[in-house]
């Protein structure tokens, strides 16, 4: 066994509701009890709807975000019991970041060459020419000529600052790489080439990468194993080959309305809206939306099943559905009338 890069045991990250006043004591739970490891070279792909703690979850990977309680591993060491300036190096030097949008992400008043090199500045890497020589060989490595050492981000694409964004992430050479919706704010026509600059790096440098997308097909091919979360919570992680056997219902509706995957796109109905965050069902936090659920499913979170014994592949669900059954079996189980 490998000690895992980053393990999350148990972690809750509650914040203050953004909109409560002074008198309200209303909480956003915005991860709720989340357990993962993220091995060395894996890739592990988060997928759910908007608010359901992505983000979150990346920054708590990334340490950006303190969890409100449980632990956070780093090779072992727990993260926010070390000293903080053995949190700063172990964070700065283990582990990149890429967020959705390069053009707030970049300082706009850095040359690209001060971007890239300030990860190594900041960390005392090397001597000023050891740190220019590593600047030329990230630029190369993510595919951007020489010649826009000396521009400012504003006179990029695009394409070409989330390739700055990912040479600076790469500077200290990082284990793991987390990337929150890396490409949802580019055009469509250079999404795929920053993907596959992203897999073609993971693979050369032998990276684990985080990848959280809205984008499921895209999950689905870059990663080895995708988590599934609802409402703060991780409610499936299963190995990409064998999506189309999950377990969890909302695993299943979630896919089922992807358009691509299946042909015609026979989306599993669901009822109502994503409750909110700041009250989330007693329970199952999908009840509200589940065609399975019953009286069961309000009493108690269910308790996750499956791990080794199944190649990893964990489930919370008080009534799973079966391996075999269709998207068109559940279409018609989900259906009323
Ligand atoms: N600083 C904050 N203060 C209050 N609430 C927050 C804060 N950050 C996030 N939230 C809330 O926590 C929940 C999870 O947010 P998060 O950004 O992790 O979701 P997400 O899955 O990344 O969503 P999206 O797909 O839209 O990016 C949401 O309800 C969000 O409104
Ligand atoms: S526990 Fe119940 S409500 Fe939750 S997903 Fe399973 S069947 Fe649906
Ligand atoms: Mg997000």
């Amino acid at each position: 066994m490998t000690t895992p890069l980053v393990e999350l045991t148990h972690v809750h990250v509650v914040h203050k509701a953004r909109s409560g006043g002074l008198l309200t004591r209303d909480h956003v739970h915005a991860l709720t009890a989340a357990d993962l490891t993220v091995e060395p070279g894996e890739t592990v792909g988060v997928v759910g709807e908007s608010g359901c703690g992505k983000s979150t979850l990346a920054k708590v990977l990334v340490g950006v975000q303190k969890p409100t309680t449980g632990t956070v591993t780093h090779r072992g060491a727990d993260l926010w019991t070390m000293p903080p300036a053995a949190r700063r190096t172990a964070l700065g030097t283990g582990i990149g970041m890429i967020y959705q949008d390069p053009s707030t992400a970049l300082n706009r008043r850095l040359t690209v060459r001060q971007i890239v090199r300030d990860p190594m500045d900041v960390h005392h890497r090397g001597t000023r020419p050891e740190r220019d020589d590593r600047v030329r060989e990230l630029l190369g490595l993510v595919g951007l000529p020489k010649s826009l050492a000396d521009v400012l981000p504003g006179q990029l694409s695009g394409g070409q600052r989330q390739r700055v964004a990912i040479a600076r992430a790469l500077a200290l050479e990082p284990d793991l790489v987390v990337a929150d919706e890396p490409t949802s704010a580019l055009d469509v026509s250079v999404r795929a080439q920053i993907l596959n600059l992203l897999l073609d790096l993971k693979e050369r440098l032998g990276l684990a990468l985080v990848f959280v997308s809205h984008d499921i097909r895209t999950v689905r091919r870059m990663s080895d194993r995708v988590i599934t979360m609802y409402l703060g919570r991780i409610v499936e992680e299963a190995p990409a080959a064998v999506l189309d056997r999950a377990r969890h219902p909302y695993t299943r509706a979630l896919f089922s309305a992807t358009p691509g995957l299946l042909d015609p796109i026979d989306p599993i109905p669901l009822a109502g809206p994503v409750p909110s965050a700041t009250r989330p069902p007693s329970g199952c936090p999908f009840r509200t939306r589940c065609w399975r659920a019953d009286d069961v499913c309000a009493a108690a979170m269910p308790d996750p099943e499956g791990g080794a014994a199944t190649g990893g592949h964990v489930f919370r669900c008080h009534h799973p559905v079966r391996e075999d059954r269709t998207t068109h079996d559940l279409v018609r189980e989900a259906s009323p009338g």
